[in-house]
């Protein structure tokens, strides 16, 4: 359930032995979890640990690697730019270590997000309600053949915030149970629509059977009243000054509270794993006995 590494610096060389437990822990859905791994903050960065620094309108406040662009900040000028290299040099050091710890040829860096804003005590729609337990699955960005959803959080509140600091989570069972439970609830595939949503731009290129079955697996664990109550799951508390990696695609998680956290979103060819067979991809491929992209 959780892997802990005892790595301390961003740019730390790694010994085989501890990458090998790494990658198997995470290709077998476990949280890498690094104790003692702390992203400073510079003392003018001190300041964006502010809900104030949110435009309140997205849960987070996303930096676009490719151009820079910063999205969701209430900030404008030079303390946007402030704000978005903060969170540059949070992305840059989390692919850094993620490239040295796994032995994927490449991993694709996707958005970086800052969360300022307090999870528990907000209003979301179910199905959009992080707090419920769920696998990620994006509307907007199809993953096609299955490529891997990977991502590396870092609890950045001060260190003396102690307890009130700490980010709470829930971890639910494995994928292939999860998966035969829900998969008959899966909505069939409807590729005119997937086509159309593409030509729209609704959606970052074609919705695969895999893109609509993991939506449909997504949505439905999240409005099981029956399932998120009695599902077996287990707590875990992410201390301030500590990090976290997961295949959010696989592990069942659920963000009950906590507030200023960093992440870094990775994506990946399932071909690239040590062992794809444990790919959601695959599993549900077998389970259903279709070919899904
Ligand atoms: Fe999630």
């Amino acid at each position: 359930m959780i892997e802990t590494l005892d790595i301390t610096g961003w740019h730390d060389a790694i010994d085989g032995a501890t990458r090998d437990r790494a990658v198997h822990a995470l290709e077998r859905g476990a949280v890498l979890f690094f104790p003692r791994l702390r992203f400073d903050l510079g003392n003018d960065e001190v300041r964006f640990l502010d809900p104030a620094v949110s435009n309140g309108k997205a849960k987070n406040i996303s930096l676009n690697p490719a151009t820079g662009k910063l999205q969701a900040t209430s900030l404008a000028g030079a303390d946007a730019a402030a704000l978005g290299a903060m969170i540059e040099c949070f992305g840059a050091s989390a692919t850094k270590l993620v490239e040295e710890l796994l032995p994927y040829r490449h991993v694709e860096r996707a958005r970086t997000s800052f969360r300022p804003v307090e999870v528990e005590g907000r209003h979301y729609s179910k199905t959009s309600d992080d707090r419920l337990l769920h696998v990620d699955a994006f509307p907007s960005r199809p993953m096609q053949k299955g490529r891997r959803i990977l991502r590396f959080f870092c609890n950045v509140a001060p260190l003396d915030y102690g307890r009130r600091g700490e980010r709470h989570w829930l971890v639910g069972q494995d994928f292939e149970n999860f998966a035969q439970a829900f998969l008959p609830r899966a909505k069939t595939h409807t590729p005119g629509k997937s086509w159309l949503w593409e030509k729209l731009g609704v959606t970052h290129g074609r919705r695969s059977r895999y893109d609509e079955m993991m939506l449909s697996l997504h949505d439905a664990a999240k409005l099981d009243d029956a399932f998120q109550k009695n599902c077996p799951k287990t707590a875990l508390d992410f201390p301030p000054g500590s990090c976290w990696l997961v295949y959010t695609d696989q592990v069942l998680h659920a963000a009950l509270g906590g507030a200023f956290a960093l992440e870094q979103t990775f994506h990946l060819d399932l071909a690239q794993m040590v062992e794809p067979a444990r790919s959601p991809f695959h599993i549900l491929e077998r389970l259903s006995g279709k070919t899904l992209a």
